[in-house]
């Protein structure tokens, strides 16, 4: 089984959300950018840069009013408030 990492995944697995497997593919994609960008931050090689300061804000508003937004309706008629 799937390790879950946030609680959205869970209730994706509970109820068969039908597109868990690309949203979830969006949640470990930004988890490796920004593992990779905060391992090259601790080293020196990258600093915190406007490309990456929108890149986050872009990302966690399409996210956020994009495909979480998605699965609210999906969760609430399935007794999910
Ligand atoms: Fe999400």
């Amino acid at each position: 089984m799937r390790q879950c990492i946030l609680p959205e995944e869970h209730f994706f697995d509970i109820f068969g959300y039908p597109e868990s497997v690309a949203h979830i593919k969006e949640h470990k994609d930004f988890e490796k950018k920004i593992t990779a960008f905060g391992a090259d931050f601790k080293t020196g090689k990258q600093r915190l840069s406007k490309d990456i300061i929108k890149f986050l804000s872009d990302w966690l508003v399409a996210h956020i009013k994009g495909s979480d937004k998605k699965y609210g309706p999906f969760l609430n008629e399935r007794g999910v408030k």
